[in-house]
Parts: C-alpha cells; sequence; structure tokens
C-alpha cells in the first residue's frame, strides 16, 4: 500500500459544535477541507496503531464519497482494522454500539443528524470515543488547534472500497469488514425490550403504529424492528429508504417538520402510537392518538416507569437532564429517591455519569432520550421503551401521560427557536441579557418572581471538567424558568432558542394549550431579550 504525504494549509473555521463539525456540503468541498479536518482527528489522537475504527453514516449527499476518503486516510495512519456498515450506513446510536460491542479504538460518525441534507445543504463529521460517546471537549479543543496548525495530511494511494457488498479483505496490515448495519442493533434492543410482549400486543391489535424514518437512516432499522421482527403491519414504517437529500424534507422530529405523521396522529382514526426520528437516527418524537409527548414529559414518564422495562427492572442508578429540559424528570427522581444531574446541552455531557453508573437514563428537550445501553441518545430504542410500556399497561398514550400529570403535575413547556439571526444581534441579545443578570432576583410580573438569574455554569462530578457559558437560566418563586441560549448546531448565523416553562398542579388545567399557559411568560422573555425588537421579526421561526 503505497502512502503519500500531501502539503496543506489549514481553515480557520472547523471548530466543533455541539455535535461535531457541521456545514454546508460546498465548503467540505473546499480543497482539502475534509482532509484536514480528518488528520486533525488522528493528529489528536494518541496509540491507535494497529487498532478498530468504525465508520459509518447517515446516507446523506457527500456520505460515501466522505467515507472513501476517510478509510484511504485511515489506512495511512496506521488504524489495524475497519468496520463500517453496509453502503456507509451506520445511524449513530447503532455506531455507537459497534464501537462498544467490538471494542473499537473510536469512531467517525458522517452526519449532520437533523440538519437537510443535498448538495447546497448540510454534511458534518464527528468523532466519537472508545466508550461509544461523542469526544468529550478536551479532545474537540486539541482537535481545533490542529485544525489551526495543519500542514500535511498522509492518504493511502488505493482504489475506492466496494462499500456495497457484506464481507472482509485486507490491504496490506489493515483489515476492512462492511457489516449489515442493522444486525448488532437489532440484536442490542431485543435484549432490552421485551419483544415477545409487544409482538403479542401487536398480533392482538392492541397496538396499532405508525413511524416515520422521514427518507433517513432509520428506515431499514425501523422496517426489520418494528415490521420484520415484532410484526407491525407492512407499510407501518414510511419514507422508510434512507435518501440522500431526504426526499427534499428537513428531517427533524417534531410537529413542525414531521408534518406526515402529525396529520396521521391528529386525524381521523388515528392509530395507538407515531411516532420519528431524525437524520442519523438518534432523536425521536412520541405520539398518541391526538396526543404529542414533549421529549421532557417523555423523559419523566420513561424514569416513573423504568421497571417495567427488562433491562431496567432491577431498577436505575439516577437520572439526567440538560440544563433546558423541563423539570419534569425532577420531581420523578425526588418521589424515587433518585439522584438527578442538571448538565449543559450537548449529549457528551452525559458520558461520564453513564460510564460511572451515576445514572441509566438520561433526555433533553432537543427530542433526545436514552440510556447506559449506548453513549449516544438512541430514537428507536425510545419508541421501543414507548411500545413496551404501553403493551405493559395496556393504557393509550393519552392516559399514560394523563396518569403521570395527575401524580407529578404538569411542567407545561415549550421551545421557540429563532433561527438565522445576524450573529452581531445575536450576540447583542446575550450581552443584554448578560448584563441584566445580576439585577433580576427579586423583580416580579404578576406572580412570577424571580429567584434567581444566573449563567449556567456545570462542574463534572466525575472529572471535575468546568463548562461555563452555557445558557442564562431566569427562575421564578413558582418553579417556572426561562433559558436562554445559542443553539451550537445551526450553521447559518445564530439560532436564539427560548425554552419556557411552568409547573402546574391543578388537575383542570391540564389540558391547556402550551402557547396559552406560557403566554405570560412569553411575553416576559420578550421583554428581557427583545429578539423581537432587536430582529424586527414577528416571532420565533419554529415553536416545539
Ligand atoms: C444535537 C446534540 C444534542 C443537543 C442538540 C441541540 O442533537 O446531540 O445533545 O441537545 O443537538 O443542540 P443546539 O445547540 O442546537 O440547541
Ligand atoms: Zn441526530
Amino acid at each position: 500500500m503505497k502512502i503519500k504525504t500531501h502539503n496543506t494549509t489549514p481553515y480557520d473555521d472547523q471548530k466543533p459544535g455541539t455535535s461535531g463539525l457541521r456545514k454546508k456540503v460546498k465548503v467540505f468541498q473546499n480543497a482539502n477541507y475534509l482532509e484536514n479536518f480528518v488528520q486533525s482527528i488522528f493528529n489528536s489522537l494518541d496509540d491507535f496503531q494497529g487498532k478498530i475504527l468504525v465508520l459509518g453514516g447517515d446516507g446523506r449527499y457527500f456520505n460515501r464519497r466522505a467515507i472513501q476518503v476517510i478509510i484511504k486516510m485511515a489506512a495511512a495512519n496506521g488504524f489495524g482494522e475497519l468496520i463500517i456498515g453496509q453502503g456507509g450506513l451506520l445511524s449513530t446510536p447503532a455506531a455507537s454500539n459497534i464501537i462498544r460491542k467490538y471494542q473499537a479504538f473510536g469512531g467517525i460518525v458522517l452526519s449532520a443528524s437533523h440538519n437537510p441534507g443535498g448538495p447546497d445543504e448540510d454534511f458534518g463529521i464527528k468523532y466519537n470515543v472508545g466508550n461509544g460517546g461523542p469526544a468529550p471537549e478536551k479532545f474537540t479543543d486539541a482537535l481545533y488547534a490542529n485544525t489551526k496548525t495543519i500542514n500535511s495530511y498522509q492518504i493511502a494511494e488505493i482504489d475506492d472500497i466496494d462499500l456495497d457488498t457484506i464481507g472482509e479483505l485486507s490491504l496490506g496490515n489493515l483489515k476492512i469488514r462492511i457489516i449489515d448495519p442493522v444486525a448488532d442493533y437489532a440484536e442490542l434492543m431485543a435484549k432490552i425490550f421485551d419483544f415477545d410482549l409487544i409482538k403479542q400486543s401487536i398480533a392482538a391489535g392492541l397496538i396499532t403504529l405508525r413511524f416515520d424514518a422521514m427518507h433517513a437512516i432509520t428506515g431499514p432499522y425501523a422496517k426489520q424492528i418494528l415490521e420484520g421482527q415484532l410484526g407491525a403491519t407492512p407499510g407501518s414504517v414510511f419514507n422508510a429508504v434512507p435518501l440522500e437529500d431526504f426526499g427534499g424534507g428537513h428531517p427533524d422530529p417534531n410537529m413542525a417538520h414531521a408534518h406526515e405523521l402529525t396529520e396521521i396522529m391528529f386525524g381521523a382514526n388515528p392509530p395507538v402510537f407515531g411516532a420519528a426520528s431524525d437524520g442519523d437516527g438518534d432523536r425521536n418524537m412520541i405520539m398518541g392518538a391526538n396526543i404529542f409527548v414533549t421529549p421532557s414529559d417523555s423523559l419523566a414518564i420513561m424514569a416513573a416507569n423504568a421497571r417495567s422495562i427488562p433491562a431496567y427492572a432491577k431498577g436505575i442508578s439516577g437520572v439526567a437532564r440538560s440544563m433546558p429540559t423541563s423539570q419534569a424528570v425532577d420531581r420523578v427522581a425526588d418521589k424515587l429517591s433518585l439522584p438527578c444531574y442538571e448538565t449543559p446541552t450537548g449529549w457528551k455531557f452525559f458520558g461520564n455519569l453513564l460510564d460511572a453508573d451515576k445514572i441509566t437514563l438520561c433526555g433533553e428537550e432537543s427530542f433526545g432520550s436514552g440510556s447506559n445501553h449506548v453513549r449516544e441518545k438512541d430514537g428507536l430504542w425510545a419508541v421501543l421503551f414507548w411500545l413496551n410500556l404501553i403493551a405493559r399497561k395496556r393504557q393509550s398514550v393519552a392516559d399514560i401521560v394523563h396518569e403521570h400529570w395527575e401524580k407529578y403535575g404538569r411542567d407545561i413547556y415549550c421551545r421557540h427557536d429563532y433561527e438565522a439571526v445576524d450573529s452581531d444581534i445575536a450576540n447583542g441579545i446575550l450581552e443584554n441579557l448578560r448584563s441584566q443578570l445580576n439585577h433580576l432576583p427579586g423583580k416580579s410580573w404578576g406572580d412570577n418572581s424571580v429567584k434567581f438569574a444566573d449563567e449556567f455554569s456545570y462542574t463534572d462530578p466525575v472529572d471535575g471538567s468546568v463548562s461555563s457559558n452555557q445558557g442564562m437560566r431566569i427562575g421564578f418563586d413558582n418553579g417556572s424558568r426561562i433559558v436562554f441560549r445559542l443553539s451550537g448546531t445551526g450553521t447559518v448565523g445564530a439560532t436564539l432558542r427560548i425554552y419556557l416553562e411552568r409547573y402546574e398542579r391543578d388537575v383542570r388545567k391540564f389540558d391547556q394549550d402550551a402557547q396559552v399557559a406560557l403566554a405570560e411568560l412569553i411575553e416576559i422573555a420578550e421583554q428581557l431579550c427583545e429578539v423581537k425588537k432587536r430582529t424586527g421579526r414577528n416571532g420565533p421561526t419554529v415553536i416545539t
């Protein structure tokens, strides 16, 4: 195998965000852009010679091209074995599982998650470490530093590899294995959940379901598991073929983007259960007939009912949620005397807690939930959790949710996103907010009186690392909260996220529409951050 060293010059914009490096495909197509980043990953790693690297992506445009480049660079840099999903496909949670199962050194996952795909849309690349989880900040900081000084990269001069045929081949000292992307994952799911029970409930007609794969990676996984193994009617999984441009859609499982599913679930004769997942399969949206379950409620309900699931039947060690996620799960933890951690946004912050067995379940408002079975959030896992729960309880989704609220109260919740805001305006908004924080405690609007106002900072209880400037929190005496932060995953301008939450204990008020119930807080948020005033917009781009 001939290895060539190419000279290159650094790019100054390769700083990984919340979840790896995400840019327009066109940016990745700039000379050596991908190569620089991949070599910088390898330059930031120690002692990987001869070891295993897992490789796969969500199938979006540029996935195949990028995989071929990475294979050649991994070969040149001295990995011993590459495990690659057939067709270059692996969902993010499946990649995490494979890294763990085959004790790989790490993995490279190609995805821009829920961002649109295609020649004019987004691409992304992230590195996962040996525990199967996203690389910690210490690594991504070192990686970024490397991207700023890189002056050469190494690549093997070999032909493109056939990604579509399952099997093994050797190139010099390098072994390449093309594997079925679904098999290991399906096996893991069958160990966690009671497949027999779910299968019986489906066969008996107690559970009918629709799953929207949004033309993204979960199509093949959901087809095999939900239809193949659990016996859901063929066609229950729709938009099931992964497409390079996701059929022109935005593969983000929320009611704004998964509108086909939303129409089915709020239409005539809806099925018992509905769900969707995102581009790379780590997000989930859970719905029942005429009901949408917020991700924050979903996490709380899973925590409260974990013992109904075989893998968690002995109990869970603790729970965690990202800071902007509602406090619903805190109430469950409190009642069950479980430790509950509040982490910054980003799945990577759960990794240490999971590794140290301080938590078993975790989740985020951004449509992510998961457990210690892998080190990524897992869309289909959440779907199977709910199916298992419905089968066990023999209740509708709406009944499960209402029963939960009756016991714990309801944390009425929503998020307002202002997308593609001019970066200077967005920074001005944050500066203005920051300057008010010290003066807010004690200030009141109606019965909302500010208890605390701060900029969230997190000290990891396992390794002591500190992450500061993770968003601004304003907490009120009555338990309400408003949180402001800038998204770390956007690719155009800045996205301001405003998270709003109010605690309701009065059963008669549970069925209020969130926008109505939160109207007062929405108004307070605008007074504080002036986003409408400063951007001249009438309202948020997306409400979830
Ligand atoms: C990705 C990460 C999540 C994070 C989400 C929102 O999906 O994996 O952990 O919560 O992005 O991030 P953002 O910075 O856009 O709010
Ligand atoms: Zn994703």
